[in-house]
């Protein structure tokens, strides 16, 4: 029986820890091989662990999905093997939950059959069931044909936002000949920040970048609070003739990276980055690596300068909410 014909007989069905991880591990790994990054080099192995780990797929089995973060979604299985899934990761926000649709892989012996279709439907079924507030996924700009199942099935683009990374024990670049002044932040700064820091991640997307922008307010008591806490960030401000151009906060709170997050005014941000980033680079204490997540094709030329390394580029697409919550009859789902 060819693959085409037999397709009809496969099943879509819930995740099962106890005999799916290790499977769908290795699909992971044979879809996303040539773009997986270290932290998804890390992912797979934590899958992996915990599929060796009978101890804990049997806690995970009996376990809500909304405390076993990250393995739970859906597989197609075909001809006694599993060559499809989508993962449904729940977010937590201000009492809200929103979920993403990550991992949809597709084995390529089994593509353009309708498999990654269904299993992307699934996903949004499951989400309307647990009546989310919101659904999201994220699709690398290089990846048109999975971006064109997303769109079809109604998902539209909310961003486009670019990962940059900056090696570990890189060499500082050299600051740039230019008039803009580098100092410490100040508390009067901090409106100013904020607006910016607004401005370049805004709400709608915070709920998936590790940043809470209250964190950083400015002053000897947060910066006390912040010490009390243990928690290691560093900001410097960018002025031109005493105009505030904006900041760049380091965060030493990631696990293995400091994150970088900049807020800046956009109207200067081309001329304040270089000074910026050459500073940050200069003054801070240790080499970890840095991630710099941006808004896409804005400062790539700085942070290419500063030694950072273009990851990727993800288009950030939602599904409205009148498909996901439609309110007339007029929208169904193909279920399988
Ligand atoms: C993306 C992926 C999941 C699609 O799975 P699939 O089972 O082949 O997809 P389907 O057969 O359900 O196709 C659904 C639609 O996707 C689009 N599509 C899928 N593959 C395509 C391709 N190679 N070229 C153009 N369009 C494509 C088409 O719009 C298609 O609809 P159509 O068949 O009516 O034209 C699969 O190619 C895959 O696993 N890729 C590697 C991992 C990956 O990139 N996942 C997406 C991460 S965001």
């Amino acid at each position: 029986m060819s693959v085409l014909t037999s397709v009809h007989s496969g099943t879509l069905r819930p995740l099962d820890p106890r005999r799916d991880l290790l499977p769908v591990s290795d699909l992971i790994e044979t879809c996303f091989f040539s773009t997986m990054d270290e932290e998804g080099r890390e992912y797979l192995t934590h899958i992996r662990r915990a599929g060796h780990d009978s101890h804990y797929v049997q806690w995970l089995s009996g376990s809500g999905e909304r405390v076993a973060y990250p393995l739970h979604g859906y597989v197609w299985v075909q001809d006694n093997r599993v060559v499809g899934n989508v993962t449904l990761i729940p977010h937590q926000r201000d009492g809200q939950w929103i979920y993403l649709i990550a991992n949809v892989a597709v084995h390529p012996d089994y593509r353009r059959l309708g498999i990654g279709r269904a299993l992307t439907q699934r996903g949004i079924q499951h989400a309307r069931d647990h009546r989310v507030s919101a659904l999201w996924l994220q699709v690398r700009d290089d990846n048109p044909s999975a971006e064109e199942l997303y769109r079809s099935l109604g998902f539209e683009t909310q961003a486009v936002r670019s990962n940059w990374r900056l090696p570990s024990y890189s060499t500082p670049p050299t600051a740039p000949a230019s008039p803009v002044l580098i100092t410490p932040s100040r508390n009067s700064d901090w409106p100013e920040q904020l607006r910016f820091f607004n401005h370049t991640y805004p709400a709608d997307i915070r709920w998936n970048l590790p940043l809470v922008p209250e964190r950083f307010r400015p002053g000897m008591l947060a910066s006390l609070s912040r010490w009390m806490n243990g928690e290691v960030i560093h900001q410097w401000a960018a002025r031109l003739e005493n105009r505030y151009l904006g900041a760049a906060t380091l965060d030493g709170s990631g696990h293995k990276l400091d994150f970088l997050w900049l807020a800046l005014d956009p109207e200067s941000e081309e001329q304040a980055a270089p000074s910026l980033l050459a500073a940050v680079l200069h003054r801070r204490g240790g080499h970890r690596g840095i991630l710099l997540n941006y808004p896409a094709q804005r400062l790539d030329a700085a942070f290419q300068q500063a030694g950072f390394a273009l990851q990727n580029t993800l288009t950030w697409m939602k599904l409205p909410q009148n498909v996901l919550y439609p309110t007339s009859a007029t929208f169904s789902l193909n279920r399988t």
